[in-house]
């Protein structure tokens, strides 16, 4: 028997319409900030996620030639897409500009639960505005989308600009090197790194960074930096707002592109995968051709995100069983059409199956039955019957169908 391709999932038909419904909660809620949908290709060319993802991503992706021989990858993460269209087609449109996704990532990672090689996010991506009102206008999006779908988070907010003064004078590569360790929280790793550089005396004031959880220590330790005003307004911004977050300085990001505020949001119920979203403020547009134009953004890792809400009842739509002779199949067909068209899901036999078998399989999938027989199609009737109290009665149409309508939210 084939299996699918490893760190793939396949999803029924209940588990499908679970996503789509948290899915929709998703995208009504940043419509509701002026967030519109867009829309890019699975892959692209390398190039655009080489330039400044970072290493680690870099690793992960799913790279091919093409039978033009171009270097292509499957797209592991969509921001940097996103801003290749804002380079290619957006620059003209009014700023800033407020655009969402729901796409599927791939990453070519050691797959375990949460951790997939074909994912999803829920991303947003506001380019264009270089103030703390969008540095907390996206951080407060983040919250009211992943409250829209009932999930239980912690959202530590943070910002890169205390955490890059201390790593002021390395050269960027042993930056990058430092700044991994403390994004994966490899406490091991750090200390190593900072003993192989000679940088021991930044064990120190980096620990103390990550631990702090007050905005007004953080100058204590990195010192009274140009970006204090701005990283106070956002916090001031959020807290005006009752937004639930802890400060977390000691937040690095994996992605390489983020150069001011950034933050991350954890599952309450999840395990070693945990992390259900991350952004941040970030410039990108230049490196494609565009203009040094400031964005920031999120993505929802929105299969964790399922997984931690859990099995939940689906809206039961009543599901109509057509029943009827070989002569009423025309009729069978009409009338089937008429329920849809009244919004009504409506199936109807394709097995050559005898009357009481055709019964008994509607008893199986479906809620009513709407039975015709030589009778019925004579006195241009139907007979519902209830499959969960087997009652039933011979009706018009109409009635019938209003009379399943009105046990669903057709
Ligand atoms: P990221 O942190 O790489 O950020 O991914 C965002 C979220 O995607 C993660 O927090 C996690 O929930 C989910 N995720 C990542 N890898 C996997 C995986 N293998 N399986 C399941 N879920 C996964 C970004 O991708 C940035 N583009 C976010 C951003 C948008 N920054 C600014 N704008």
């Amino acid at each position: 028997m084939l299996q699918k391709p490893r760190g793939t999932r396949d999803f029924l038909p209940d588990e499908m319409e679970r996503r789509r419904l948290i899915e929709r909660r998703m995208r009504e809620a940043a419509r509701r900030w002026g967030y519109r949908e867009v829309s890019t290709p699975d892959f692209e060319h390398l190039e655009l996620f080489t330039m400044k993802s970072g290493e680690g991503i870099i690793q992960e992706m799913y790279v091919f030639e093409d039978k033009g021989g171009r270097q292509m990858t499957l797209r592991p993460e969509v921001t940097a897409a996103v801003l290749r269209m804002y380079v290619n087609e957006g620059k003209v449109l009014p700023k800033p500009i407020r655009w969402c996704y729901f796409a599927d990532c791939f990453r070519y990672e050691r797959p375990q639960k949460g951790r997939y090689r074909q994912f999803w996010q829920f991303g947003v991506e506001l380019i264009g505005a270089d103030t703390p009102s969008a540095d907390a206008e996206v951080v407060m999006l983040a919250d009211d989308v992943l409250r829209s779908t009932g999930v239980a988070f912690d959202l530590h907010v943070g910002h890169l600009a205390p955490m890059k003064h201390l790593l002021a004078d390395l050269a960027p590569g042993d930056q990058r090197a430092i700044m991994a360790c403390l994004d994966k929280h490899d406490t091991a790793g750090l200390e190593a790194a900072l003993v192989e550089k000679n940088l021991t005396h930044l064990a120190e004031p980096l620990a103390a960074l990550s631990k702090c959880r007050n905005v007004s220590e953080v100058f204590e330790i990195a010192g009274d930096i140009p970006e204090r005003a701005r990283i106070e307004e956002i916090f001031s911004l959020l807290d005006s707002q009752d937004i639930d977050y802890r400060p977390d300085f000691g937040i690095a990001r994996g992605l390489d592109y983020y150069t001011g505020m950034v933050f991350e949001g954890f599952a309450k119920n999840l395990g070693a995968e945990n992390q259900i979203i991350g952004g941040g403020a970030y410039r990108l547009a230049h490196l494609f051709g565009g203009d040094d134009v400031a964005s920031s953004g999120f993505a929802i890792g929105f299969d964790r995100v399922v997984v931690s809400i859990g099995d939940f009842p689906l809206v039961d739509e009543p599901i109509v069983g057509i029943v009827c002779t070989p002569e009423a199949r025309a009729r069978a067909l009409d009338v089937a059409r008429a329920f849809r068209g009244a919004g009504v899901r409506a199936e109807i036999d394709l097995m050559q199956r005898g009357m009481g078998a055709q019964v008994s399989h509607a008893a199986k999938t479906a809620d009513f039955a709407v039975i015709l027989g030589k009778r019925e199609v004579e006195a241009g009737t139907v007979t519902l019957r209830d499959l969960h109290s087997g009652k039933q009665q011979e009706r018009s149409l109409e009635d019938a169908i209003a009379e399943v309508a009105r046990h669903g939210s057709c």
